[in-house]
């Protein structure tokens, strides 16, 4: 058994899943290995300019913070962590690290002209309230560009272990108020926000063969906490590795969503926000 979930963290930034900081640096740079082409290419295609000012929800390692703090130097970025062992702050002047629970934290309306999150809001009970907070501290104009994990239905998948292992994840992240669904309600979310322009792409999340495997870094950072509950044994974890290294293993475990949208431009005759 293993003890109540705090309300309002998720399971990684209590450390509750695994205490080990190198673990959970493989995590996320796993993570950004495998998706930040992805998310670079889409922030690319808004009209960023040099002055903007930035919020990085949930910064993780840090990569797409840093990436805007070089793509817009006349401008800044906060990158915002529950747990930010994982950032650091000397790697630009226009950079700022901050702690914070984003559940709790507010900003001034109207602050940033970019907010980027990427499977953030699939750990935050309070998600829905959130993203229509975080739609208010965008200027007008500004951008909300947010990037969940939508699992497809884990009794789909063809391999039996992959089933056991993703339905035993999900079951603990859910412990903490995880969802790995929400993300279907994503692009209603921030047109429900008060947002225009809604726009929406996905990037599919392989296991197997087909290029670096985020996924192994994942399962073994959760793997204690589910190995302890009886979810999953030593047996399955080593299976796992194993599934990974066949080269004829390819599964689809996951859709990323990621979605965007801007805070209307002021005509001459509204209101100040
Ligand atoms: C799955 S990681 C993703 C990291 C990064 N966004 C990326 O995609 O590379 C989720 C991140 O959200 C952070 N996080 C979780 N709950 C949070 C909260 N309530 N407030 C701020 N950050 C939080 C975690 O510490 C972790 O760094």
């Amino acid at each position: 058994m293993t003890l109540k979930p705090p309300v309002g963290t998720s399971p990684h930034s209590t450390g509750t899943v695994d205490e080990g900081a190198a673990r959970e640096r493989g995590r996320l740079e796993s993570i950004q290995h495998n998706v930040d082409a992805f998310t670079i290419g889409l922030i690319q295609d808004l009209p960023v300019e040099a002055s903007w000012n930035c919020l990085e929800l949930g910064a993780g390692a840090g990569s797409i913070a840093y990436w805007l703090a070089e793509r817009c130097p006349d401008g800044r970025v906060v990158a915002a962590d529950i747990d930010i062992r994982y950032l650091e702050a000397g790697r630009a002047a226009n950079l700022e690290i901050q702690e914070a629970d984003i559940t709790r934290e507010d900003y001034a309306p109207g602050s940033f002209d970019l907010i980027h999150a990427r499977y953030l809001f699939c750990h935050l009970p309070t998600r829905d309230e959130v993203i229509r907070r975080a739609a208010d501290w965008l200027s007008p104009g500004g951008w909300l560009v947010v990037e969940e994990p939508y699992h497809l239905p884990v009794e789909t998948s063809p391999f039996p272990l992959v089933q056991r292992i993703l339905a035993a994840y999900q079951q603990k992240y859910g412990e903490y108020g995880a969802d790995m669904t929400w993300a279907r309600s994503l692009p209603a979310h921030l047109a429900r926000s008060g947002l225009s322009e809604v726009s929406y792409s996905g990037n599919l999340g392989c296991m197997g063969n087909l290029g670096a495997d985020r996924w192994l870094p994942l399962i073994t950072q959760a793997a204690p906490a589910l190995i302890a509950d009886g979810l999953i044994t030593e047996k399955d974890l080593a299976a796992f590795s194993d599934l990974l290294k066949d080269p004829a293993f390819i599964d689809i475990p996951q859709v990323t969503i990621s979605a965007w949208a801007r805070r209307p431009l002021e005509t001459p005759n509204s209101p100040p926000p």
